[in-house]
């Protein structure tokens, strides 16, 4: 069905994944989530746009007792299904749907999303489009952990700089969650960023950093946020 395989490493695990155009292929920041993925054995877990599938693998193979992975594209979910076959991994639920509603009235000990954040005046792929200031999806997953979260639950989520760092740590705040930050990395644009650079500068919330060559670069932040018990 698929053509094209890779392997992953995260820490000790290898993870085997299915490759197609038509879905995410896990990239810096999935990998820097995968490697702050923390479980008490037996913790239930949502991966929110799960893509490919690679987090709610990475999180079954740590421990979870189960695991919801949800994605809005139906390309997405059938080659999550067929991925956490390939990895040996039974106890993923994959469920098609927008956000939360595929889990509505369901709560989590942790959840984990890796939500698209690219900001741009026009639509663009479903995978990688934040709208106009690359927070719609985000802001949307921040407010519903609330309500999707046990008390004392975990919501693992990173944020780039060309859609605000503090912005996301202030609405943690005002949730009344207690968040620190677990993980860190600074990525050159791609090809589609350099595209939108004279736009993304213009962003009020947008930091960007140059490296020694010059290069504009976005840094991400993995913040893990917890709901008082
Ligand atoms: C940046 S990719 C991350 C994929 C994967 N979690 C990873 O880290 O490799 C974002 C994913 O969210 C999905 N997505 C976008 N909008 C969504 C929505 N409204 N509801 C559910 N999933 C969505 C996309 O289809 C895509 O698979």
């Amino acid at each position: 069905m698929y053509k094209k395989l890779r392997t992953i490493k995260i820490g000790n695990l290898a993870i085997k994944l299915y490759e197609d155009k038509k879905v995410y292929r896990p990239l810096a920041v999935s990998k820097l989530i995968a490697s702050c993925i923390k479980l008490k054995g037996g913790e239930r877990v949502l991966d929110l746009g799960t893509g490919s599938g690679f987090l709610a693998i990475v999180a079954s193979k740590l421990g979870a007792g189960s695991c919801v992975a949800t994605d809005i594209s139906p390309d997405a979910v059938a080659m999550a299904k067929a991925n956490a076959e390939l990895n040996a991994v039974y106890n993923i639920d994959v469920r098609q749907g927008n956000l939360y509603e595929p889990v509505e009235n369901e709560c989590f000990d942790v959840i984990i999303s890796n939500p698209p954040m690219t900001p741009s005046q026009k639509p663009l792929r479903v995978e990688t489009y934040g709208g106009a200031d690359g927070r719609a999806i985000l802001d949307t997953v921040l407010k519903g952990a609330k309500v999707h979260l046990r008390p004392g639950g975990r919501l693992l989520i990173p944020t780039i700089s060309i859609v605000g760092i503090d912005v996301t740590a202030k609405m943690l705040a005002q949730l009344g969650m207690i968040y620190r930050c677990v993980g860190y990395t600074v990525v050159p644009f791609s090809k589609l960023l350099k595209g939108l650079e004279d736009y993304i500068i213009r962003l009020p919330n947008a930091s960007i950093i140059y490296d020694r060559y010059m290069r504009p670069c976005w840094t991400a932040v993995v913040f893990e946020a917890r709901l008082p018990p």
